[in-house]
């Protein structure tokens, strides 16, 4: 079986690996020319994915990578992985969806299978990737060829989170469709969940990302509350999950970040409208995690008060740049957000991610850009006037941290194990 997978990000490129060694023959395209090229060096670009896995499959003559659509005309099934991000008013850009659509439809064949699995509003596959590829190709979907939906699940930076053993939810637009569909992944995926429809699977990951969205924003607003109280949220955290039923731990945080939670609610807001409906926990979950980062710039500001020094004028460092602990994903990272506030007041800000050692160009934060990771020593640390632990990587030595700092706004809860001098942390 030959299938090709479009878009070798963060799911195109496992869920390539994870059909290669499967032992179905896998073609990766991807419009970025620097990393089909990588690709077929046998070179990796993502950091958890060790260069071997990618060099085994091309060995194997199982993985190629290529710019080119042509071979979508082999192929019996195309997997679509590309970006869904919100435009600058924070509406849903489906422009890569749509545009992927067009560049497969003159290639394909009746029978063949496509199926998105990039998040989006419920109807994204049945209204608008269905129109594209029936327009483009002369073929009518469910008809001449089977179209589905089934969203990725990742966790990056989980070990032992592996493609082949999460349960994969799986819509079609027909019976068949789905048939089609369920087959194609039962070759590479443990469990299958079949769903009613496309609709119903889109609306499925939806739920998933809003529901953490949600969780995330209410133990934020605890932690605010709490704060006044003076109570820890996450002594509070700990204790409640102690609770055998009932209740699952969520972590506050400096704000929200990487592709997909920031992100994915807006899809439904904006599709909810279309139907006369409202989406209030969507947004008062999006406005309480946005104001987080102002939430830990105050904290900052009372911090550095309490020492006789001002925001302006001194020397911050973000300890984790990446969205996430122990990756090396920087998008829509809140510490972006913490950088931008502190150096609009003043601040000469740095940071020390030992997952970014430079930031790469970026369409949203141009001006960081080229922009390296200070070293990690006694000197360097000890000349901030204040470290801001935004994101808690396992590598980082935080017993070093609580010697080497005399001000430390920890918004992870990452010094709770060091023996920190009284004064020295400030939750935020
Ligand atoms: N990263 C995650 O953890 C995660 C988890 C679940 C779902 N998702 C969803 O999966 C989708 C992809 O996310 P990602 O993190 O892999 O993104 P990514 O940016 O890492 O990868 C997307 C790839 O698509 C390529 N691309 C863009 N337009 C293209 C086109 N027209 N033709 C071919 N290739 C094109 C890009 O060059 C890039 O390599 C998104 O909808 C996202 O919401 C991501």
């Amino acid at each position: 079986m030959k299938i090709a997978i479009i878009g070798l990000g963060y799911v195109g490129l496992p869920l390539s690996l994870q059909f290669a060694r499967s032992g179905v023959e896998v073609v990766g395209i991807d419009i970025d020319k620097q990393k089909t090229d990588a690709l077929n060096r046998g070179e990796s670009y993502i950091q958890h994915i060790p260069r071997s896995a990618i060099a085994e499959q091309l060995e194997a003559k199982h993985f190629s990578a290529t710019t080119g659509f042509s071979v979508i005309r082999e192929v019996s099934a195309v997997i679509i992985c590309v970006p869904t991000p919100l435009n600058k008013n924070r509406e849903p850009d489906i422009s890569y969806i749509l545009q992927t659509g067009k560049a497969i439809a003159p290639y394909l064949q009746r029978g063949t299978l496509v199926v998105l699995e990039s998040t989006t509003y419920p109807g994204t596959t049945d209204e608008d990737l269905r129109r594209v590829l029936e327009e483009g190709s002369g073929l009518t979907a469910g008809t001449d060829f089977h179209l589905a939906f089934s969203p990725e699940r990742e966790d990056p930076g989980n070990p032992d989170s592996k493609v082949a053993s999460i349960p994969k939810i799986v819509g079609g637009l027909t019976r068949a469709c789905l048939e089609k569909a369920m087959e194609l992944y039962s070759k590479a995926i443990k469990t299958i969940v079949p769903v009613s429809s496309c609709r119903a699977a889109e609306a499925t990951k939806l739920l998933e990302n809003i529901f953490r969205s949600v969780n995330i924003a209410l133990v934020n607003e605890l932690k605010v509350v709490y704060a006044a109280m003076d109570i820890d949220i996450w002594e509070v955290i700990n204790a409640a999950k102690t609770k055998p039923f009932g209740y699952m731990a969520f972590y506050p945080g400096p704000g929200l970040g990487g592709h997909c939670i920031p992100i994915d609610p807006f899809y439904l807001t904006w599709k909810a409208r279309e139907y006369g409906q409202n989406t209030r926990f969507i947004e008062l979950a999006g406005e309480i995690n946005t104001a987080m980062p102002q939430y830990v710039v105050n904290r900052v500001g009372e911090a550095l008060n309490s020492q006789r020094k001002s925001i302006n004028g001194s020397k911050v460092l973000i300890v984790g740049l990446a969205y996430k602990a122990n990756v090396d994903d920087d998008r829509e990272s809140p510490s972006y957000i913490l950088l931008d506030l502190l150096k609009a007041r003043g601040a000469e800000m740095a940071y020390y991610d030992p997952h970014v050692p430079v930031i790469r160009p970026t369409r949203e934060h141009p001006h960081w850009s080229g922009t390296k990771s200070v070293p990690w020593d006694k000197e360097t640390i000890e000349s901030f006037d204040a470290v801001i632990v935004s994101t808690a990587h396992a590598e980082v030595d935080y017993e070093q941290l609580a010697n080497w700092s005399r001000c430390i706004i920890d918004t992870r809860n990452a010094l709770a194990k060091t023996s920190v001098q009284p004064g020295v942390v400030w939750k935020a």
